[in-house]
């Protein structure tokens, strides 16, 4: 993908080990279409050379050379003033506690901190990923400036806990470069559910026959993990209630596994209390075995195969869709439907038997496992294709159209 074609970041690299997860973000973000711009400050030097941060960039680094801020390159030899007007964003990966303390009292000591106070506050994001010792983390004195850059309109990105450098295990290591490069990404995302609460099932059900064997389906979850991310990106909360598939939970969303699809009934109907919007594209097994043994089926040697019974599962869809929230207008459903052919016919009329006001057709085969699709919505006005395109791409254009209908006048 190219989520960050045509955005100019500058990445400040500040005193911390973490220094060297720079030189695999700088490289991620450049990969998803940004161009990138590092400043280091002196301290970083010492973890990484500005030689590495050049040859990964592309670009000359503003290092400790420029540490006064002056620059006899530049028509204006000022560098603080050009680099952050032409910035999209600034992410300080890593920001250590003690750049933080800088940020805090506007201090401007060094290009970098320069750049973070000439900066237009309402034009240019600053983004932090701080980085430190667990116990720096958890000082009163760090969460307050946190608190205090926040309240001055820095986002920051959080930390990932885990064995630290110094040998301790805990709270404020940087975040890794894939999750960083997912939270700016989501950064320039539209706000288009922002307050909202979606809920999404994703992935199949597994149905056990015994304590072995079951009965399951080709669905990977990837739609609808993508979906779960699209709508986090879009500002929602998001709850994701997956069956078994092995993807890993998209940055910021809350999931729920489950199993069986009595199971994903239950975690359905506990947060649909408290939904705005549901995205069922769980594929959820039609039948679950009748009765399920306790010890696993053996071979009696007669040469024939057990019988076996089958019970219908509940329809999770259908079930919250007649709810008293979702009939009042205050539940928006969205359900998805596999087919193998004719599905127009079949998304229309699945549309109207499970009650919902939009349903999206694809063809089960061409998608199961796959990166990309393509889909057909299906609502009272009509059908509209949506051409094929990776699943992330088509997440966010479902999400746009959900948010559409929820606000017709204030989304695009
Ligand atoms: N669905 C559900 N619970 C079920 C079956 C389906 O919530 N027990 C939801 C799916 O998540 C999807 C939609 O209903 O959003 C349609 O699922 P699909 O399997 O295509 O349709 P079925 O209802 O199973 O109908 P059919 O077997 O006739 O195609």
């Amino acid at each position: 993908m190219n989520d960050l074609l045509g955005k100019h970041i500058v990445l400040g690299l500040s005193g911390g080990i973490a220094c060297y997860k720079a030189a695999e973000l700088c490289r991620a973000l450049i990969k998803e279409g940004a161009t990138v711009q590092v400043v280091m400050t002196a301290a970083a030097e010492q973890f990484i050379t500005p030689v590495t941060m050049q040859a990964l960039s592309n670009r000359p680094v503003y290092g400790s050379h420029n540490a006064s801020g002056f620059d006899a390159r530049e028509a204006n030899g000022m560098p603080h003033i050009n680099l952050s007007r032409e910035a999209d964003a600034i992410l300080v990966a890593p920001c250590s506690a003690d750049f933080m303390v800088k940020l805090v009292h506007g201090g401007a000591d060094d290009l970098l901190s320069l750049m973070c106070l000439a900066r237009p506050v309402d034009k240019v994001p600053l983004l932090l990923a701080p980085a430190m010792n667990r116990e720096m983390w958890a000082h009163p004195a760090t969460q307050r400036n946190m608190a205090q850059l926040s309240a001055d309109g820095a986002t920051i990105l959080g930390v990932g806990s885990g064995f630290q450098a110094c040998g301790e295990t805990g709270d404020g290591r940087m975040l890794e470069p894939a999750e960083l490069l997912q939270d700016v990404v989501a950064f320039f995302q539209p706000k288009l559910l922002a307050g909202r609460r979606v809920l999404v099932t994703a992935g199949p059900t597994f149905e056990a026959l015994d304590p072995i064997r079951g009965i399951t389906n080709h669905s990977s979850g990837k739609m609808g993990f993508a979906i779960a991310r699209a709508a986090q990106e879009a500002g929602a909360q998001v709850t994701l209630v997956a069956g078994p598939v092995h993807l890993p939970t998209p940055r910021g969303v809350q999931r729920i596994d489950v199993k069986s699809a009595q199971q994903m009934l239950e975690a359905t109907m506990r947060e649909a209390d408290r939904a705005d919007v549901f995205v069922a594209t769980a594929a959820v097994a039609d039948w679950r075995p009748a009765t399920h043994s306790e010890q696993k089926i053996k071979k009696d040697g007669s040469g024939q195969p057990p019988v076996l019974h089958f019970t219908e599962n509940p329809d999770i869809l259908h079930t919250v869709a007649q709810g008293e929230r979702a009939r009042a207008g205050q539940l928006f459903c969205v359900g998805f439907a596999a087919e193998s052919h004719d599905l127009v016919n079949n998304a229309q009329a699945k549309r109207a038997r499970k009650g919902i006001p939009l349903l999206v057709g694809n063809i089960g085969p061409l998608t199961f496992g796959q990166d990309d699709n393509e889909m057909l919505l299906v609502d009272e006005h009509g059908v509209q294709p949506l051409p094929r395109a990776s699943k992330l791409a088509l997440a966010r254009q479902l999400v746009a159209e959900i948010a559409r209908r929820q606000h017709p006048t204030t989304s695009s």
